[in-house]
């Protein structure tokens, strides 16, 4: 059993799946993928992300405004505390900062990711962090605004071993995409080596960043198998523990089991 602890449902590419999203959700499953976590990059794409989860099993969503996602409606913590309040909602984010892709002025990005941090400590639930290029930043607004509490994930993790030491320290789960398995990605791989299993998730971010022997390609829940594959071989263990570790994990942070 393998869990998809980051993927974009509503945005994938269907195109090998005849258009078809259960055809891509069956294949995940064939594949031993039986949860999925979905997650927003802006608020629009919640009503479509809930018809998703509504409509098939083990699906859940997050809510949340990507850090590089312009918005003429910055939500507040009120506005993201009653847009999670479904029991489907399991966390809060994409949130964080991404001063690779932000030029000029970052405060509204900083004050936007306090407000994620503070909606996931009013209700509870644990925060989806992305961060790039801004890891000081990520973590002293993490340490002030007390992200402890709801805990969460570094999710697509690419930054160094001690901001995952950090962020380590901060409660948080450390998730590996498919840039892990890329072969220019020696740095991430020590990490992945190295890291506690009983902190490490696995994500694909599709329909982003396809793994090994797919990259370049639209990526998809399925290929989290590859994910799992690689980093067992990594460190020298089954594929079975990899997978069983990150399910825990999966349902301890995000499921409270
Ligand atoms: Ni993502």
């Amino acid at each position: 059993m393998l869990i998809d602890s980051h993927c974009h449902l509503n945005r994938l590419d269907l195109t090998n799946h005849n258009g078809d999203l259960t055809a891509a959700l069956a294949f995940a499953r064939e594949q031993g993928v039986s949860h999925m976590l979905c997650v927003s990059v802006i608020l629009e794409d919640l009503p479509e992300m809930m018809a998703i989860a509504r409509a098939h099993e083990n699906i859940y969503v997050s809510t949340g405004l990507h850090p590089t996602e312009a918005t003429s409606q910055e939500p507040n913590v009120e506005k993201l505390t009653s847009l999670a309040s479904d029991p489907l909602v399991i966390a809060i984010g994409e949130t964080g900062l991404d001063y690779y892709r932000c030029e000029g002025d970052i405060t509204w990005q900083q004050k936007r990711f306090r407000t994620h941090i503070q909606a996931a400590k009013a209700i509870d639930k644990p925060l989806i962090i992305h961060t790039r290029e801004a890891r000081e930043d990520t973590i002293r607004i993490m340490q002030e605004e007390n992200a402890q509490d709801p805990k969460g994930v570094m999710h697509c993790f690419t930054e160094t071993w001690e901001m995952a030491k950090q962020a380590m320290d901060l409660n948080f789960y450390i998730s590996f995409s498919g840039i892990v398995t890329f072969k220019n990605a020696k740095e991430l791989q020590d990490i992945a080596k190295k890291i506690p299993l009983d902190r490490m998730l696995i994500e694909t971010d599709a329909p982003y960043l396809a793994p090994v022997p797919y990259r370049g390609k639209p990526n998809e829940p399925a290929y989290v198998r590859h994910v799992a594959e690689f980093i067992a071989q990594l460190r020298g263990i089954s594929f079975e523990e990899v997978a069983e570790k990150t399910t825990e994990n999966f349902e301890r942070l995000f499921l409270k089991r």
